[in-house]
């Protein structure tokens, strides 16, 4: 049975592309093997630095999580945090991490281009993701195509900790992007992510979903012209929502002209809200026993650690602590 893992760092609200790029994968992934999920938390201190604010984000993912599907059943949910083990681990695979891997890593790149002072925390961020990955001898990880490098660099990291202690001291695991769903569309079209202020999180209230869909910015056709639906934000997401036959449809109406795009953007919304009644239903059942979560994540932090302990053992012996 394979071994699944994978994480959501805190750092906001969670929005559609990492719905469909990570979580809905997470949750059919949970019926195939033993899957571990945790909320990155200690990724997130890299950008949030308020407490109160990191334990609200954190707090909210498990409860978006677990009203998307998550069942903790079949799937264990923790924080990273409650896992110090991993810290150590990031340690012990830093000494064999060539610089130059992590230089061209592109979350750290980025933010040089930025401009931003990168702390040294945003460097070594890879090198803690492998950890995560190896601690739990995962087999696969369900990720959105912008971690592809960084399952990379996991799996570069194993084969020189194998080769310089022991071959079989980790497992070189596997990313699983969905092809079509390896990068969501923000309202922008361009990658949706919270850097670049075009998410749809999940979750809104119904009058600010309506806003957040009206605003799309579309050119300035007539109603009456034809369209070009190929370059369409608004049916590059309605694709995710709609039936085939629907997404025909809205294609057809956009190249007869005769609608205006707000038409379009109301049938996005009315799709977007429809997908996502029951787990609003569900999240609304889980707010209303407040320590359902605290149980969920206490039970899951148990079988991480013991995961954790297990490796960490292993991994110490063979280095010579
Ligand atoms: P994070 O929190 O940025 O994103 C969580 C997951 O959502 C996916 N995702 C997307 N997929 C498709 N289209 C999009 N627009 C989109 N935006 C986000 C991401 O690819 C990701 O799978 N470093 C990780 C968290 C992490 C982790 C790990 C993941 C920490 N340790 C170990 C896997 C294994 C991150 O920042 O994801």
């Amino acid at each position: 049975m394979p071994r699944i893992l994978s994480g959501i760092k805190p750092t906001g609200r969670l929005h559609i592309g990492n719905y469909f790029g990570m979580m809905r994968p997470a949750i059919e992934w949970q019926e195939r093997g033993e899957a571990l999920y945790f909320l990155a938390d200690y990724h997130a201190l890299t950008t949030v630095h308020n407490a109160a604010q990191l334990r609200e984000n954190t707090r909210r993912a498990a409860l978006d999580f677990l009203a998307c599907g998550l069942d903790p059943a079949k799937a264990v949910l923790f924080k990273q945090s409650d896992v110090p083990q991993v810290t150590e681990l990031t340690w012990l695979l830093s000494v064999l991490t060539p610089m130059g891997l992590l230089e061209r890593c592109h979350a750290y790149k980025d933010a040089l281009a930025k401009g931003f002072a990168a702390s040294h925390g945003l460097f070594s961020y890879p090198v803690l993701m492998a950890a995560d990955i190896l601690i739990y001898d995962s087999d696969i990880v369900p990720v959105g195509k912008d971690q592809k490098q960084h399952v990379e660099v996991t799996r570069d990291l194993a084969i020189k900790m194998n080769e310089t202690y022991g071959a079989g001291l980790f497992k070189l695991p596997e990313p699983s992007i969905l092809p079509n769903l390896a990068t969501i569309p923000g309202l922008d079209g361009q990658k949706m992510s919270k850097s670049y202020g075009n998410t749809i999180e999940l979750f809104l209230e119904e009058k600010a979903l309506k806003k957040k869909i009206m605003g799309i910015v579309t050119d300035s056709t007539p109603v009456e012209a034809p369209k070009d639906p190929a370059n369409s934000s608004i049916v590059g997401l309605y694709r995710l929502f709609a039936s085939e036959a629907d997404v025909a449809q809205m294609e057809a109406d956009f190249r007869a002209g005769g609608f205006g795009y707000g038409d379009f953007k109301k049938r996005l919304f009315a799709a977007i809200w429809e997908h996502f009644a029951p787990a609003r239903a569900r999240r609304a059942e889980i707010e209303a026993n407040p320590g359902y979560i605290d149980e969920v994540l206490r039970k899951g932090a148990l079988r991480a650690n013991e995961l954790a302990n297990a490796t960490l053992g292993r991994v110490r012996n063979a280095m010579g602590l």
